[in-house]
C-alpha cells in the first residue's frame, strides 16, 4: 500500500512544551491525592502517556486498556474493548489518558465502564481534540490541543497501524477504502 506523506502540524518541540504544561497542571490539581492511576488507552496513547507520566510530580502508577473504533480512517459500528484493566479501581484516583477525541464514542464508553466501578475520582486527559460538535459527547478535563477535523498521525496515532513512531503529529489525506466488489449481475442469455 502506498502511504501518503504527512504534513507537519505539531512539532516535537511544541508537543514536548504542551505535555510539560499539562503535567504541571495535573500535578497541581491532584497534589493532595496519595496516588493516581494513569490508565492509557492503547494503542494510540502509548507515546503521550509515556511522556506525560515522566513529567508528573505526584505519586503515580500506570495501567492500560485497549479499544478500537476505526478500521483505517473509517469508524466501526461499535467501540470494541480489546483489553481491560487487570486491577480493581474502587476507591482509587484514576486519570484516563487518550490520544484523541473524535466523535467521543471511545471516551464515553470507557468513562461509563470505569465510572461504574466506583473510583474515588475519574478524570480524563486527551492530547488532541477535533473541533466538531459532540452534542452529548464527553468533555475531557485536560486537552493538549484543539485541532481541525482531519486525520492525524504520529506521536502514537496511526492510520492502519502505520506512522505511530513518527516524533511529530502530521495530517494525512487517508487513502479511500477500496470499493466493495461489484455484485455479479446475471449474465445475458447466450445468443449462440
Ligand atoms: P472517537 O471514538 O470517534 O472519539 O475516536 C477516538 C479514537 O479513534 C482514538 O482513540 C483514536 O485511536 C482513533 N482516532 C480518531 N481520530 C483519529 C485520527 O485522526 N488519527 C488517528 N486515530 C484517530
Ligand atoms: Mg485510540
Amino acid at each position: 500500500m502506498e502511504l501518503p506523506v504527512p504534513s507537519p502540524l505539531l512539532s516535537e518541540q511544541v508537543l514536548a512544551a504542551r505535555v510539560e504544561e499539562l503535567a504541571q497542571e495535573i500535578s497541581e490539581d491532584l497534589a493532595g491525592v496519595d496516588e493516581v492511576l494513569l490508565v492509557g488507552v492503547l494503542k494510540g496513547a502509548f507515546v503521550f502517556l509515556s511522556d506525560l507520566a515522566r513529567r508528573l510530580t505526584i505519586p503515580r502508577r500506570i495501567d492500560f486498556m485497549a479499544a478500537a473504533h476505526y478500521d483505517g480512517a473509517t469508524p466501526t459500528a461499535e467501540v470494541e474493548l480489546i483489553m481491560d484493566l487487570r486491577e480493581d479501581i474502587r476507591g482509587k484516583h484514576v486519570l484516563l489518558v487518550e490520544d484523541i477525541l473524535d466523535t467521543g464514542a471511545t471516551l464515553a464508553k470507557l468513562l461509563a465502564l470505569l465510572g461504574a466501578r466506583g473510583p474515588a475520582s475519574l478524570k480524563t486527559c486527551v492530547l488532541l481534540s477535533k473541533r466538531k460538535p459532540r452534542p452529548d459527547g464527553p468533555v475531557a478535563d485536560y486537552v493538549g490541543f484543539e485541532i481541525d477535523d482531519e486525520w492525524v498521525v504520529g506521536y502514537g496515532l496511526d492510520y492502519s497501524d502505520r506512522y505511530r513512531s513518527l516524533p511529530f503529529v502530521g495530517v494525512i489525506d487517508p487513502p479511500q477504502p477500496p470499493p466493495p466488489p461489484p455484485t455479479s449481475a446475471p449474465s445475458p442469455p447466450s445468443t449462440k
